[in-house]
Parts: C-alpha cells; sequence; structure tokens
C-alpha cells in the first residue's frame, strides 16, 4: 500500500517533495510555462461524471486484460518518465521490480539512468522502450537494437518533443543532472551521456536543442518500422487525423499524450480527446492514454472512452521517491484497490464492462 501518511496518489506528491531536493521535485512536478494543460489533464477527468449501473452482480471482479497481447494484471502501465535515478538510489531497477511484482508493463524512458540491458535483466515483466530519435540516426538504429537485443517487447516513439517544452521552473533552477548521473544508454556515443545537462537555462532543453532531431515527421515512422521487429506505438498523439496516419504508417498502437502537460501549453487534456480518437481508430490498433490519471475512477473513464489502458508517471516518481521500489509498488496496488472499488461500484465485473453508456448513458 502506499507509503505511511498517503491515503491517495496527491497526498503522496506532498511527501516526496519533502524527500527530493528542490531541482529534481521542481523537474518531475513541472509543467510548460503557464502549466495549463498540466493541470487541466487532472481537472478534465474529474469532469466526467460516471453513470453507474445498479443491480449487477459485482461479487466477483477481474481487472485483468490484454495489451498488444501481453497479459497484465491490470489496465494500468508505468509510463516512461526520464531519471528516476533523482528519486531513488536504484533509480529505474526499483521501477522496473516495481511493475513486474504488480503484474504489469514497465514502459523505459530513453533519458535513463540506468542502462536499458540492466532494466530488462532485472524486469519480472515486459519492458517497453520509449524512444527519442537524435539527430545521429546510427546512434538512434543502435538503440533501438540495443533495446531489442535485451529483451524489450515494444518501442514507442514519442512525437510530441520535435524540442523540448519550456519549463520556467526548470529554467529558473538551471536543471541539470547532479555528480554521477548520466543518460546511461547513450553512454558509449561520444558526447550524448554527460552532455553537460547543464546550461544557463534548462540543461535538458540544450540537450534536446543539440541531439535530437526536429525533423521528424511520419516517413520516420516507416524507417522505424523497417528498423525493428517489435511493435511501434507512436506517443504524443491529440488529433483524430494524426490517430489515423498512425494507423496508416503501421503504427501498433498510440498513446494519447501530451507529455503530462510539458510540451505544448493549452494543448487539450487527454481525457478531452481520447474519445473522439478512439471513435476515428475504430480498434484497427491499441489506444493508450496518459496524463493525470490520479485515481482509479480515472481508470475507469478512460476505458470507457475507448483506451485499452493508462499510463501513470508522476505518480510513480512520487512513489519512489517517497520508498523506492516499495512505494513505487505501493502506488500500483493503490490505483488497483481504487478500480476495483469503482468498478463495483459502477456494475463492472471485468474491465469488459466498462464501456462507453457508464459516461453517456442510453436515453429514456
Ligand atoms: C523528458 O522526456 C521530459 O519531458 O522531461
Amino acid at each position: 500500500m502506499l507509503p505511511e501518511g498517503a491515503l491517495n496518489l496527491q497526498e503522496l506528491e506532498q511527501l516526496a517533495r519533502e524527500k527530493l531536493t528542490a531541482m529534481a521535485y521542481a523537474y518531475y512536478a513541472s509543467g510548460a510555462l503557464d502549466e495549463l494543460t498540466l493541470r487541466e489533464n487532472v481537472a478534465a477527468w474529474a469532469r466526467l461524471p460516471i453513470h453507474y449501473r445498479v443491480l449487477v452482480d459485482v461479487s466477483a471482479r477481474d481487472l485483468s486484460t490484454t495489451v498488444l497481447g501481453a497479459r497484465v494484471s491490470m489496465p494500468v502501465l508505468v509510463a516512461p518518465t526520464a531519471f528516476h535515478g533523482l528519486a531513488c538510489s536504484d533509480g529505474e531497477l526499483a521501477t522496473v521490480r516495481a511493475a513486474g511484482g504488480a503484474g504489469t508493463i514497465m514502459c523505459l524512458s530513453s533519458l535513463s539512468n540506468t542502462r536499458v540491458e540492466e532494466v530488462c535483466a532485472a524486469a519480472g515483466g515486459p519492458v517497453w522502450f520509449q524512444l527519442y530519435v537524435y539527430r545521429d540516426r546510427a546512434a538512434t538504429e543502435a538503440l533501438v537494437r540495443r533495446a531489442e537485443a535485451a529483451g524489450a517487447s515494444a518501442i514507442v516513439l514519442t512525437v510530441d518533443a520535435p524540442l523540448l517544452g519550456r519549463r520556467e521552473r526548470d529554467v529558473r533552477n538551471e536543471f541539470h543532472l547532479p555528480e554521477g548521473l548520466r543518460v546511461e544508454n547513450m553512454s558509449a556515443v561520444a558526447g550524448h551521456a554527460e552532455v553537460a545537462l547543464r546550461s544557463a537555462s534548462s540543461g535538458l532543453a540544450a540537450y534536446f536543442k543539440e541531439k535530437l532531431d526536429p525533423s521528424l515527421t511520419w516517413k520516420d515512422v516507416a524507417w522505424l518500422r523497417g528498423a525493428t521487429r517489435l511493435p511501434v506505438l507512436v506517443k504524443g498523439i491529440v488529433r483524430a487525423d494524426d490517430a489515423r496516419r498512425a494507423v496508416d504508417h503501421g503504427a501498433s498502437g498510440i498513446v494519447v499524450s501530451n507529455h503530462g502537460g510539458r510540451q505544448l501549453d493549452g494543448s487539450p487534456a487527454t481525457a478531452s480527446v481520447l474519445g473522439p480518437i478512439a471513435d476515428a481508430v475504430q480498434g484497427r490498433i491499441e489506444v493508450l492514454v496518459d496524463g493525470g490519471v490520479r485515481r482509479g475512477a480515472d481508470v475507469l473513464r478512460a476505458l470507457a472512452l475507448g483506451a485499452r489502458a493508462v499510463l501513470v508517471g508522476r505518480p510513480i516518481l512520487w512513489g519512489l521517491a517517497t520508498a523506492g521500489e516499495a512505494g513505487a509498488r505501493g502506488v500500483l496496488e493503490a490505483l488497483r484497490a481504487e478500480i476495483d472499488h469503482a468498478m463495483a461500484l459502477a456494475g463492472c465485473a471485468s474491465v469488459s464492462d466498462v464501456t462507453r453508456d457508464l459516461l453517456v448513458p442510453p436515453g429514456p
């Protein structure tokens, strides 16, 4: 369960804040500019009333489902977030153990403080690899090969970050990685691991500007598909037409995401675009969603709108910061308990019972 002192994921953030350096907390917590999208991501779920069904036998409930064919114990995955070494000494090893222990998938960030090989070796469940495409395509391909060889089971291509969003808290703090932490996946590429992640403003923004490829287009989705035998998911979609393009370009799935409100401030909350996107995709590929999921009921809302599963990012970081692997596991178990409870109260015995009519009830 959650570390002592927190009854829910919001309360956990306060505990984590006390444990983290001010720079690390601000990096994890911040959104772009005025943080409109950051706040709206959370608020938009809460605005969706759940029209529960009554007199349904919910004495036995099953939260399990499959995502890209892999069975997971509940429709919650661990979202890719950078630099877990800022939260706890075991970094991403703690996260992957927590995800495996909870019977779900971890999506590892390219920007991890632990090499993908080590993370996969410690995994008790599937690991997906989130990819940023570097200007150096050979280095990018090498990274994809390593993820494959290490045993990752999908590549999640982030497409909402041609440049890094401007996070003013990071600019103010001159965000950089502390001594001893590096972009480990790039340690073999000269100048990539230590890239100063230190500058007169956000070191990560400088890293993106210098190293990542802002010329990426849909053609590169085809390139990536040709470069790997793994399924490719496209992460960062907020429009139905882009979702259709992802289908047309052979993606196996999409993640409806605005990067946790960290990229374009003013972009729509994922809760507000998920339904139309799922409708446009028409079940041809799997639709996942992240952004602002803080309650089990939010997971029900997401499934009702057409998501296969949700990914949670910041709450996992709060768990790691508060109590390492046990803290991250506690976050997943707290969400599981809340989903189970919400399903029972909504008249759903299994995730397949969580359908659109819970949000849009049939008329008289
Ligand atoms: C990294 O991907 C970030 O958004 O900070």
